[in-house]
């Protein structure tokens, strides 16, 4: 079994950001959301990983190299254009040859992995083996029709979807899927669609079998599902406190401190994670907050929030709640007169003040 696992596309919902970087290269509770998906892969007993990357993107390499780190092999694979899911898996054919694959989409991110999903293909003996889950907004998805326990259609974004079963970004397959990702035509917005070769394949008798997660999965599209999946993974940290606390300051509630970090006259109230090398004082970090390494909290207030390395916060009045900052950030009260708001704002940056 290999792991096909993508780290491409677009990322016009989290621009500016993706201006800037991959949304996968996005912390979320401090670790970068790839890892997520090439833990996952480990766990689940896999040693052979293709990464799907735009052309010319070093940066995923860079960060994750020859795969020693997570005990894998991998292998960059470049996409010619996102171009479409089912392209993904057309531009891998070559790596994969005719091992069953696990093709999980490197946005995604789930409590428990994926070695469940596998262990039920093997289970099912079956060519494709989904994994759905109930979402309240399913026309955002493709969505499964199930009939007695078995999917009898597979729809993309439909306007009145058969039931509420998105199916999520984990797929289980064997070299069938070849057959249909070669088969298909382009969508009306020009892409190979990953739920027309799910449809193919029902269509040709293969047999396509299903898991439920029942536990959270989040699909990190926008700023507000990173928001979200950022809540549910430090929902589940421990208490960690490696940084110094001073005698003024009040930590309650599982709180992860990075080495080097400095707490001063403060209060903190977990779930928290705060990396290392951390300046924070007279300041406030309330529940969800990720803060990257080498960043500063000066009498302000954060919470449910992510910040990535380097950002400075200081004397800014109203709590910040529900904000994602990049890297090297700083939002500073007006010292000089006139006191005004002063902006320097990337491309699609989203300010909202009172
Ligand atoms: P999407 O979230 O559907 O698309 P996107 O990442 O381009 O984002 P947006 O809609 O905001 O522009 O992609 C799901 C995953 O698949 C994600 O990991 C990116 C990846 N992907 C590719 O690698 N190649 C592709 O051709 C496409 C469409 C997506």
């Amino acid at each position: 079994m290999k792991a096909l696992i993508t780290a491409g596309g677009h990322g016009t919902r989290l621009r500016p950001i993706t201006h800037t970087q991959n949304k996968h290269l996005i912390p979320i509770a401090n670790k970068l959301m790839l890892a997520y998906a090439l833990d996952y892969a480990k766990e689940a007993g896999i040693d052979e990983a293709g990464i799907i990357i735009n052309g010319g993107d070093t940066s995923i390499e860079k960060a994750f190299g020859a795969g020693e780190d997570f005990g894998l092999k991998i292998t960059y694979i470049e996409q010619s254009a996102p171009l479409g899911l089912a392209h993904v898996v057309k531009t891998a054919e070559t790596f994969i040859g005719s091992d069953p694959f696990v093709f999980y989409l490197g946005d995604n991110i789930l409590v428990g992995g994926i070695k469940k999903f596998i262990d039920d293909f093997n289970s099912h003996g079956s060519n494709c083996h989904l994994v759905l889950s109930e979402v309240p907004d399913p026309n955002r998805f493709g969505v499964a029709d199930v009939k007695d326990g078995k999917i009898i259609g597979i729809e993309e974004k439909p306007k009145n979807p058969k039931s509420d079963l998105a199916v999520t970004g984990i797929y289980v397959y064997d070299s069938h899927i070849f057959e249909a990702v070669n088969n298909i035509k382009p969508s009306a917005r020009g892409e190979l669609e990953i739920s027309d070769a799910h449809q193919y394949l029902l269509e040709k008798g293969y047999s396509v079998s299903y898991s439920e997660i029942t536990g959270w999965w989040k699909d990190t599209g926008k700023p507000s599902d990173l928001l979200e999946a950022n809540r549910l993974v430090l929902d589940n940290i421990k208490d960690e406190r490696k940084g110094k606390i001073d005698s003024a300051s009040t930590v309650s509630g599982r709180v992860v401190l990075g080495e080097g970090t400095k707490v001063t006259n403060s209060n903190i109230r977990g779930p928290v994670i705060i990396g290392n090398n951390v300046g924070i004082e007279g300041a406030y970090v309330g529940p969800y907050s990720a803060i990257g390494d080498g960043c500063e909290i000066i009498n302000s207030e954060i919470e449910y929030s992510i910040l990535m390395n380097d950002c400075r916060i200081s004397n800014i009045s109203r709590r910040i709640e529900a904000s994602l900052l990049g890297s090297d950030v700083e939002l500073l009260r007006s010292k000089s007169k006139p006191v005004t708001h002063r902006f320097i704002l990337g491309d699609q940056s989203r300010v909202e003040i009172d």
